[in-house]
């Protein structure tokens, strides 16, 4: 399978896509809050996509190779917890920072975006380190355009972390995303200028980089899915899903709700 380079009937659908999946982030935002499980947090999301968007929760059975089906229909992933976190029956705690990861899949087509969320009042070091992710995220997003190549991209997500004192996760990355929850390209957030796959427009993919506060190495819980630091340093993750268009780029997982472009993003140097 090759990349595949979106119509622009394509194209309008995955906007569509895009959209609703961010405006499961809007809607789930202030149900965040001590007390509450990540399993609640998963029905909401699952009740909002079914019942008022008609949406479908990609995550919900999903079952990529060596992989067992994932039982719920968002990602919850709670402080030390990177990815691919299982809601289930822990209480969130004031101080708690969580990513909530969302995929739906509307008319056939994907949109996936996540974001850090607080439950009540985070550290000052857990506050730095989303804020870093989020602006490592942008800096990212920046580089596309046509021509740029995906090293660019890696390149400045990892020097970004890394001059911050951070570490970047290397086992998973963003996806090429259509008709498929994952498609090619792999897109790593990590790497050297000028390498890899040069950017068409119309091709979409994400950007989903995973910053750890310590060391990059991850494991994976005996659950199957969720991955963790080893060292249990605190991680975050940001993601959007984009597009590369004639100029430059367009954020399709954008609504009312999500987080603006940070302004001024650390210089790219
Ligand atoms: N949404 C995740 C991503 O960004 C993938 C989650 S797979 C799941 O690629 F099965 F855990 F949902
Ligand atoms: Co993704
Ligand atoms: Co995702």
């Amino acid at each position: 399978m090759s990349i595949v380079i979106k119509s622009d009937a394509e194209i309008a659908a995955m906007r569509l896509a895009g959209r609703l999946a961010s405006e499961v982030l809007d809607f789930i935002a202030p149900h965040v809050k001590p007390g509450v499980t990540t399993g609640h947090l998963d029905t909401l999301c699952h009740q909002y996509m079914v019942s008022v968007q008609k949406t479908i929760p990609a995550p919900l059975n999903y079952a990529p190779p060596g992989y067992r089906p994932f039982p719920k229909s968002v990602c919850t992933s709670v402080n030390h917890q990177v990815c691919h976190g299982i809601p289930g029956d822990k209480v969130l705690k004031n101080g708690d920072v969580l990513n909530i990861d969302v995929t739906v899949i509307k008319d056939g087509f994907h949109g996936d975006t996540s974001r850090m969320f607080f439950v009540g009042e985070p550290s000052i070091a857990a506050r730095r380190l989303c804020q870093v992710t989020h602006e490592c995220m942008w800096l990212g997003i920046e580089q596309v355009r046509p021509g740029a190549t995906l090293g660019d991209i890696g390149h400045v997500i990892q020097r970004h972390a890394e001059a911050s004192g951070y570490s970047i996760v290397r086992e998973f990355c963003g996806h090429g995303i259509g008709r498929r929850f994952h498609e090619e390209p792999q897109v790593l957030h990590y790497g050297r200028p000028g390498v890899g796959e040069k950017l068409v427009p119309g091709m979409i993919f994400t950007i989903e980089p995973m910053v750890n506060a310590g060391r990059r190495e991850v494991r994976e819980l005996a659950d199957g899915w969720t991955i963790v630091t080893k060292d249990h340093s605190l991680s975050a993750q940001w993601e959007h899903t984009v597009l590369v268009t004639e100029t430059g780029y367009d954020v399709l997982t954008t609504s009312a709700g999500a987080p603006a472009r940070p302004a001024p993003l650390p210089a790219a140097a």
